[in-house]
């Protein structure tokens, strides 16, 4: 149903944004290669983004409170899609338990964003647990980082990204309020995040607990890769960014750095570098090449974690891929398992998740695994493996030809 708005609401200024030009490119990544003419595009470009959102700044002080009626937005369709074409956020517009809250609703939730509620702080936003009146417990994700111009440009971004995801494995948006900040309304995840569950709780995540939380985010990770309407890269996969509900399932969110890439795209290039060290595959700290395989690849250091307990990056800089690789060229299972695991784990599912760990970090992007074949990996189904008589990671006859 479209509604009619008041000419100069914020509601109107969103819609004609959300039909723009400016949102498909910002989102799906039209601009051109990374060759001279497109990053004098990439500017341009830019400059049309801070003047789209001042105009949202100075048009939205009249009724900020209005933004529920958002209307039915239709991007520009694809060339050749597999895909439906699909209105911008359909589902998310359509349901009427997502709501836009007053910042007065999300003050009261949250005891005034009281320090005891903070329950997360990423590199752009502090999250706030709260509860609704309706009993409801709520994550509150207010962004912080960058200029009143970067936030309004990082909070439509992600709530467009979000508002089109509906998968068991990524985190669940309820709304979203934009007075005095700008903040997204989440299901709050009661276990937190796997960052610090793996390495700021006393109490060790068992075996199954984490291969759960393998199998569950590669289920995610293909979804964002084929199973929605759009293609879409999440460019941030990491021990922070993966929640646990209360059965411990996870749920990938912070959709900030995530890009939508036309279908008939092999790969985008970007030149402004974001991400999270450490989990940055060696193309795209290179060439700045944005395609699946840069989540794929961050994905295997997500798995090497699990199986070791250490960080992406420990306190001395030193990388677990570098730490690893060697160890897995010698199938050193003993050195590489988590010693707080003790023997309490299946030797065959481990052997599992570091193949397909060798996999997702090979230094060749089209020697990785797409996220389906990972998901057969993972479910010790072979098969879905083209090279597999010629694989020559150790784990491989681990996994599949010997007896446990
Ligand atoms: N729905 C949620 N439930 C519980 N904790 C959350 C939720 N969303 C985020 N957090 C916590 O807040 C942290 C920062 O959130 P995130 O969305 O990653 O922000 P940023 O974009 O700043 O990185 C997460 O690592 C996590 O610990
Ligand atoms: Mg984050």
């Amino acid at each position: 149903m479209e509604k009619k708005v008041d000419s100069c609401s914020p509601t109107c200024v969103l819609e004609d944004f959300f039909k723009s030009e400016e949102f498909e490119r910002s989102h799906s990544c039209k601009e051109q290669p990374n060759t001279d003419s497109a990053n004098e595009q990439n500017s341009k470009q830019g400059s049309r983004w801070r003047g789209f959102a001042r105009s949202f700044r100075t048009k939205s002080k009249k009724s900020l409170a209005n933004l529920q009626s958002f209307g039915s937005f239709r991007l520009s369709s694809r060339s050749s899609s597999m895909r439906e074409n699909v209105s911008v956020a359909p589902d998310f517009l359509a349901e009427s338990s997502r709501k836009v809250f007053a910042l007065s609703e999300l003050q009261t939730a949250t005891k005034n964003f009281s320090r005891e509620n903070l329950v997360g702080k990423g590199g752009y936003a502090e999250v706030y647990k709260g509860r609704l009146p309706n009993g409801q417990l709520v994550a509150i994700k207010r962004l912080t980082k960058g200029t009143p111009d970067e936030i309004i440009g990082d909070f439509l971004s992600e709530l467009g990204i979000m508002a089109h995801v509906n998968h068991p494995n990524t985190a669940k948006l309820i709304g979203y309020g934009i007075e005095g900040g700008m903040h997204l309304v989440l299901e709050l995840s009661p276990n937190g995040s796997l960052a610090s569950l793996l390495y700021g709780s006393k109490e060790k995540l068992t075996w199954g607990i984490r291969f759960k939380i393998a199998l569950g985010t590669a289920e995610g990770l293909r979804y964002l890769h084929e199973g929605c309407k759009r293609r879409i890269i999440h460019r941030d996969i990491k021990a922070a960014n993966i929640l646990l509900t209360k059965d411990f399932d996870p749920q990938i969110c912070d959709f900030g750095l995530a890009k939508w890439l036309p279908e008939q795209w092999t790969h985008h290039t970007v030149s402004k570098f974001e991400g999270t060290f450490g989990y940055l595959a060696p193309e795209y700290l290179m060439h700045g090449i944005v395609d699946e395989k840069t989540d794929v690849f961050a994905f295997g250091v997500l798995l090497l974690e699990l199986v070791t307990g250490r960080r992406a990056l420990d306190y001395s800089q030193q990388s677990l891929v570098l730490w690893a690789k060697p160890l897995l060229k010698k199938n050193d299972i003993r050195e590489l398992i988590d010693p707080a695991l003790g023997e309490d784990y299946s030797i065959q599912q481990v052997n599992l998740v570091l193949l397909a760990a060798s996999m997702c970090i090979h230094q060749s992007s089209i020697r990785r695994p797409q996220m389906n074949q990972v998901i057969q990996l993972l479910k010790g189904n072979p098969n879905g493996l083209k090279s597999k008589r010629k694989c020559r990671v150790p784990f491989f006859t681990k996994a599949f030809h010997e007896e446990t």
